[in-house]
């Protein structure tokens, strides 16, 4: 595996395998890897003949006094497992591949951005669109694979090629879960060992609200009760915890298919997000 951080080896090293009947695939992430990134991987080696990883902490989709600073960073640990797992290329871009002296471009894309962690992390989906606008156009690929785990994030990017003519595939690769049903996520390692005992209650909260709502409850009353729940728990706040249409994430206050549950919940100083299918039983 070769391991990248400016843009002029990138090209290099990708030229000559465009044009040929090479499939690219790209997975986009901020390190710190776990199973569920390598699960996105094994996707990519799956559909693809070559695969490129990019590891970028990506500054401007932090907001004020979160946790750009101490985000886990491990690149020597991510670059083993990626080699391990036949990735070809590790992008690792140094900040000014991505953000060149002067940038002045941000990528907005509106409609599904709106409410859920747009509304909790204001400017947030800007900063993922515009470095996943970038990486799109830093290695062409011919698809890339998200998680949905992130799931608005997933259709944010999908909205944005669409948009703006990014024509190769955007795939989006089902949430990896602990075995207590934590969806496996970089944050968890902020927790402490009682704090990621107590995390399998937001699991537990959107799995018990996902049945009552296909069962026909009243989808309010679920909901304010599975909040209930989980700020009876080791969660102090619930940024939201609402069911949205599962294509256009529009509000749904009827169940109908397909629908999705979306939750994102602080413990102790860790915000955790989650998401879930509400299928008809
Ligand atoms: P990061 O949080 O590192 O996640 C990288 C990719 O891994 C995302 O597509 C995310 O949805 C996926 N992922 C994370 N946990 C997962 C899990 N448990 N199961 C399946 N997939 C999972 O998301 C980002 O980075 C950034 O916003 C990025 C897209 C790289 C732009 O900076």
């Amino acid at each position: 595996m070769q391991i990248i951080r400016q843009l002029g080896p990138l090209r290099d090293a990708l030229r000559g395998f465009r044009g040929t009947n090479c499939k690219i695939g790209l997975v986009p992430t901020m390190g710190a890897l776990h199973a569920g990134h390598m699960r996105l991987v094994e996707e990519a080696m799956a559909q693809c003949d070559l695969v490129v990883a990019s590891v970028f902490v990506n500054p401007t989709q932090f907001g004020e006094g979160e946790d750009l600073d101490s985000y886990p960073r491990q690149e020597a640990a991510d670059a083993t497992l990626l080699d391990a797992a036949g990735v070809s290329i590790l992008w690792a871009p140094e900040v000014d591949q991505v953000y060149p002296d002067g940038f002045a471009t941000n990528v907005s894309v509106s409609g599904v951005s709106t409410g859920l962690c747009g509304g909790s992390r204001p400017g947030h989906f800007d900063g993922v669109a515009t470095v996943v606008a970038k990486l799109f156009n830093q290695i062409r690929p011919d698809a890339a694979f998200f998680g949905e785990k992130d799931y608005q994030q997933l259709a944010v990017i999908r909205r944005m090629a669409r948009d703006l003519d990014f024509t190769h595939d955007v795939i989006g690769v089902p949430t990896v879960r602990d075995q207590d049903g934590l969806a496996l996520s970089s944050r968890n390692a902020y927790l402490s060992p009682e704090q990621r005992a107590n995390a399998v209650a937001l699991p537990d909260a959107m799995r018990e609200a996902a049945k009552a709502i296909a069962r026909g409850g009243n989808i309010n009353e679920i909901l304010e009760g599975a909040k209930s729940q989980l700020l009876a728990s080791d969660f102090h706040k619930v940024d939201y915890f609402e069911l949205r249409n599962g294509e256009t994430l529009e509000i749904m206050d009827k169940f109908t298919s397909p629908a999705r549950l979306l939750v994102a919940a602080h413990i102790g100083s860790t915000r955790l997000i989650d998401n879930i299918a509400v299928t008809q039983s």
